[in-house]
């Protein structure tokens, strides 16, 4: 949800913005723009809105600027929300004077009474969106005289909403102030130079220290350092954090595109995200705790709160939690849950998962859970992520960073962590033995290795996703664990070929989807041999009794469900709890696949961005 870099300090270049942008662009892609500050006092912006191509005319045009005496640069890549994409809408935003630029990621949610107010101030707008409303709004406070960081601090307290935003002045040259509100924003230097960015890639190359800025912080940036500031306007500190990503994770490595690098990255993920956690027969052990066992023994429910992917992992995870703890477990949408009133307590365990540990619903339904007294737990995969820190617990998954926008590696390695988790509460409150933990454990640990296998299918699956490439519509269906792989299967689809796909559990077919079903449809049936495999046999017979397209997902021996015509796609036969980490991969395969063929950019879907850090 839109990406943004700030640079500063000795032989700053306006490259290092478009460079940090191009790791940034997975949050959004509308459009992309610049400014840079020269020691002179003068001023360049650069803008481009041209969809995908943003980024590349604006490098294109960058390269015209003369990088001598630059002292700071602010750069944006933008996820429309107020304003459709256009060049008028493109950050940054600059004031009356074009003196002060902006740019910005979030919402400025009173943006309207505030643009009306500097109207009759004699404000001059240039765009329709809330982040202008900052420009003018800091440089009216700059005309009473006060400088640009007062200007930011008096500023941040008139507007509401979830924002992070950079501005830069030519009455302060030198420094870039950045303010953040439940919207990511990290800092980071390297000796020479300070950054502000949206997230680590963005800097991973450029930065050798890594800092977090808490909600309400303002932070002066200059070539010396930074001042930070709390919303009572008292200093307050940064907090250095280690990042552990190689630059090499974050770049294509040779792949065509990050998402079919991001899928072959599953057996590692899975395995680093799996190493090292059982220390002591049955004893799983979290990264970071402030939750002892004697705390998780008195809970008596858990609820898992997620979006999108995430979501299905945590749905896989309630399967395994009520069947390893006999406890309830409760799963939300996390945008649902903060509006409801969920029946949450100091006995209750509250799981937010989320691959970015910044989306905003997510974060949002975590403070929820904690005002309303529960314990909490986040599973994240970007170290010292929001919710990571907001927390009591966080277990993370080490997947490393993630670009393509559709999640892959994330996904299974959430469900590992997730299983993880499950196992811990099960020895906590005494329903498996140490012993069945670490057989489980065991079990677990081989799957990668079962990964591999799947991915060795990759060129068949192409074959069976030509083979439908000119279907109009496809439905997932499973039962038991097979249900949120079937949900994941058709997100995938449609997030990245625009081709209409649902997932439904397969016994709910009968009572409406079915009526959906005809020679134009294909449905693809999760069919791993479990006690629910002649169950979702008969189901399939109820498809192709509507004349639909067939393609089963199962284990060897099961082939003889397909008839002529129809496609088997084997996949090696897991515990059943285990079975969505395998499973879920020849779907994915075949979103990737379907996509490519019908020509679409699998790393950067239409009107979608990676990180959904607004409401
Ligand atoms: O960072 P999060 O896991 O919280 O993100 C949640 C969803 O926005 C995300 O999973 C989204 O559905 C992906 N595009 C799925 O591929």
């Amino acid at each position: 949800m839109c990406g943004i870099i700030g640079v500063v300090g000795e032989g700053s270049h306006a490259k290092q913005l478009t460079d940090g942008l191009r790791r940034l662009e997975y949050r959004g892609y509308d459009s992309a723009g610049l400014v840079v500050t020269f020691s002179d006092g003068e001023m360049q912006r650069r803008r481009v809105a041209n969809g995908k191509n943003s980024l590349s005319e604006l490098e294109l045009e960058t390269s015209e600027i003369s990088s001598e005496s630059i002292v700071s640069g602010i750069g944006h890549t933008r996820w429309a929300t107020h304003g459709r994409p256009s060049l008028p809408n493109a950050h940054p935003h600059l004031d009356c004077s074009e003196r002060l630029a902006v740019i910005q990621n979030g919402i400025v949610e009173n943006y309207a009474e505030l643009k009306v107010e500097l109207i009759e101030k004699g404000h001059i707008f240039s765009s329709e969106t809330d982040t202008e409303v900052i420009s003018h709004l800091l440089e009216d406070e700059m005309r009473t005289g006060v400088t640009l960081l007062e200007a930011v601090k008096r500023s941040a307290l008139r507007m509401r909403g979830a924002m992070s935003f950079v501005a830069l002045s030519l009455d302060a040259v030198g420094e870039l102030v950045g303010f953040k509100r439940m919207a990511p924003m990290i800092i980071g230097t390297n000796g020479d130079q300070w950054f502000i960015a949206s997230d680590i890639p963005a800097i991973l190359d450029q930065a050798t220290s890594f800092f977090h800025l808490e909600d309400d912080s303002v932070a002066s940036i200059t070539k010396s350092g930074v001042e930070v500031f709390a919303k009572d306007g008292s200093r307050s500190e940064m907090t250095e954090f280690v990042v552990d990503w190689t630059l090499d994770s974050a770049e294509k490595a040779g792949y065509e595109d990050f998402m079919s690098k991001e899928i072959f990255e599953q057996p590692g993920a899975l395995r680093d995200t799996l190493a090292g956690r059982l220390r002591g027969s049955g004893e799983i052990e979290f990264d970071e705790t402030s939750i002892s066992n004697d705390d998780l023994a008195r809970i008596n429910k858990v609820f898992i709160v997620a979006c999108g992917t995430s979501f299905h992992a945590g749905m896989v995870a309630k399967y395994a939690i009520e069947h390893w703890t006999k406890m309830p477990v409760e799963l939300d949408i996390s945008s649902e849950f903060r509006y409801r009133d969920p029946v949450v307590d100091e006995r209750t365990l509250v799981v937010a998962v989320s691959q970015s540990g910044e989306t905003l619903d997510t974060l949002a339904a975590l403070h929820e859970a904690k005002n309303l007294g529960a314990q909490t737990i986040a599973v994240c995969n970007v170290v010292g992520s929001s919710m990571a820190r907001l927390a009591d617990s966080v277990l993370y998954t080490r997947a490393g960073p993630e670009v393509g926008v559709a999640a892959t590696k994330t996904h299974t390695a959430q469900i590992g962590a997730l299983l993880l988790l499950a196992l811990k509460l099960s020895r906590i409150k005494g329903q498996l033995f140490p012993s069945e933990i670490d057989g489980l454990y065991q079990e677990l640990i081989e799957i990668p290795s079962k990964i591999e296998e799947v991915l060795d299918k990759w060129d068949s699956i192409r074959s069976v996703a030509q083979t439908f490439s000119e279907r109009e519509r496809f439905y997932f269906i499973g039962r038991h664990v097979g249900f949120p792989v079937a949900l994941e299967g058709a997100l995938k689809l449609k997030e990245i070929s625009y081709l209409p796909a649902e997932g439904y559990p397969a016994g709910e077919l009968k009572h409406g989807p079915i009526a959906m079903l005809d020679k134009n449809a294909v449905v693809i049936a999760m069919a791993s041999k479990t006690r629910l495999f002649e169950k979702i046999v008969s189901n399939i017979e109820e498809v192709r009794a509507r004349d639909s397209a067939v393609i089963v997902i199962g284990n060897s021996g099961s082939e003889s469900v397909i008839r002529e015509g129809e496609y088997f796609i084997e996949v090696p036969q897991v515990h059943p709890l285990l079975a969505p980490l395998v499973d879920v991969v020849p779907l994915q395969i075949f979103a990737y696949h379907m996509a490519r063929i019908h020509g679409e950019d699998v790393d950067r879907p239409r009107n979608l961005a990676k990180t959904v850090t607004v409401e």
